[in-house]
């Protein structure tokens, strides 16, 4: 295994040995039903595991009914829940692949339109056909941006509260069949408008400097891992930067990310921007290929730690190249996942891993590699 492209050499994880270094991004669905997920996760996430990815990640899980950022995102806040998400870890298990979960909360961003109904605060049309709005919480009662929702300033009795919430689910997690777990503490949600100065103004432990900023983001953690097996890998998502003047920044998520590694956890998952607008709105400028990665590259290189990329990586050998100068660790993959299922199986072949189909599922690998001795393909130059 050791002449194996990079990419797919597989990375130990404590107990865990991942088949190679392709993760599929968390990616919302927006289609749950009261927070249960339903076949189409199924077949939306069983796809990344058919076509070979190491590690997939189930999208944001609220660990509380107001974390949902629309109707439709899925929770870990009842028991009810946990047989939808076990459909989705079971078949990813079966199939070669590590089955991970992101706990998350939305904070302030909670109660959003779909995307493909606006993408922005809930409002008549919305309420209409039955999306009906809800108060979001969060640091401060400081709205996302101007229009929408101000949100119940959380009081210490309810971050009690969330941390509870918070164990729970990574116990229902557990249940599922999850073997990876995420505190999504990136893009404006509530782990992510703690640490920021621009949406937290406490003045209270939870608030004010670095220190007091980080305590939501290290408590939430610790006590998700006093509950996460010491045999199973934990990650945290960031967002690195703010992007933003007087925002959170890079030399903030080094601090961060040491405090995280000495609670235990192992991969820092960097992402970036979000603190206002939507998801991770807020970029001016065009994106760049791999626009992310110097994020990973500086924890990894700074705090010594194992981390991942995420952001415009797309072609198998840019995603090569980055795990080859130890810019990161793992490769994150999201929407070019959603353009090609099988972004890992043919990346295997981009990269010479993978000449006859060796590496696919055995329902399909045995015949493309027959047809590939046995046939000529149509060619648009040749034909008439
Ligand atoms: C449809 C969609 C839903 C997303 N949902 C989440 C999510 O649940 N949690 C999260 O941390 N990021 C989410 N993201 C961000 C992706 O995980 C990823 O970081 C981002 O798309 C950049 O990677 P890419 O250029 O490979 O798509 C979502 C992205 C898309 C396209």
């Amino acid at each position: 295994m050791t002449n194996a492209p990079h990419l797919f050499q597989p990375l130990k994880l404590r107990s865990l040995e991942t088949r190679n270094r392709v993760v599929i991004s968390p990616m919302c669905q927006y289609s749950a039903h009261d927070g249960h997920m339903d076949d189409w996760h199924l077949a939306h996430l069983g796809r990344f595991a058919m076509g070979g990815a190491g590690i997939i990640f189930t999208e944001a899980s609220a660990v509380q009914k107001s974390g949902r950022i629309t109707h439709g995102c899925p929770g870990l806040w009842a028991d009810s829940q946990i047989p939808g998400h076990a459909r989705v870890a079971q078949f990813a298990l079966r199939n070669g692949a590590i089955p991970a979960i992101q706990l998350g909360h939305a904070g302030r961003k909670g109660g959003m339109q779909r995307p493909w109904f606006g993408n922005g605060p809930l409002n008549d049309a919305d309420t209409a056909r039955g999306d009906m709005p809800w108060t979001p919480v969060g640091p401060s009662a400081l709205p996302v941006a101007e229009g929408w929702p101000v949100p119940h300033e959380l009081s210490e009795a309810d971050i009690q509260d969330l941390i509870a919430d918070y164990v729970s689910a990574a116990g229902r997690a557990l249940l599922a069949g999850y073997k990876i777990a995420e505190i999504h503490g990136a893009h404006g949600y509530l782990v992510h408008s703690f640490l920021s100065p621009l949406s937290n103004k406490r003045s209270d432990k939870y608030g004010g400097d670095l220190t007091g900023r980080m305590r939501l983001a290290l408590e939430v953690t610790e006590a998700v891992r006093t509950v996460w097996p010491t045999d199973l890998p934990l990650f945290f998502r960031t967002s690195a930067v703010d992007g933003a003047p007087e925002g959170w920044t890079l030399d903030d998520t080094v601090v961060l990310a040491g405090e995280l590694e000495a609670i235990g956890v192992d991969v820092m998952d960097c992402s970036s921007s979000g603190i206002a607008g939507s998801a991770t709105a807020g970029v001016a400028r065009k994106r760049q290929p791999g626009f992310q990665v110097g994020y990973a590259e500086r924890v990894r290189k700074d705090v010594d730690m194992t981390t991942m990329a995420v952001g415009l990586i797309t072609h198998p050998q840019q995603a090569e190249d980055i795990l080859a100068q130890g810019r990161a660790d793992l490769i994150a993959i999201g929407r070019e996942a959603l353009v090609n299922p099988m972004w890992a199986l043919h990346a295997a072949q981009t990269l010479g891993h993978d000449t006859v189909f060796e590496t696919w599922p055995e329902q399909s690998g045995w015949w493309l590699a027959g047809r590939q001795k046995t046939s000529d393909f149509y060619d648009p130059e040749k034909a008439t």
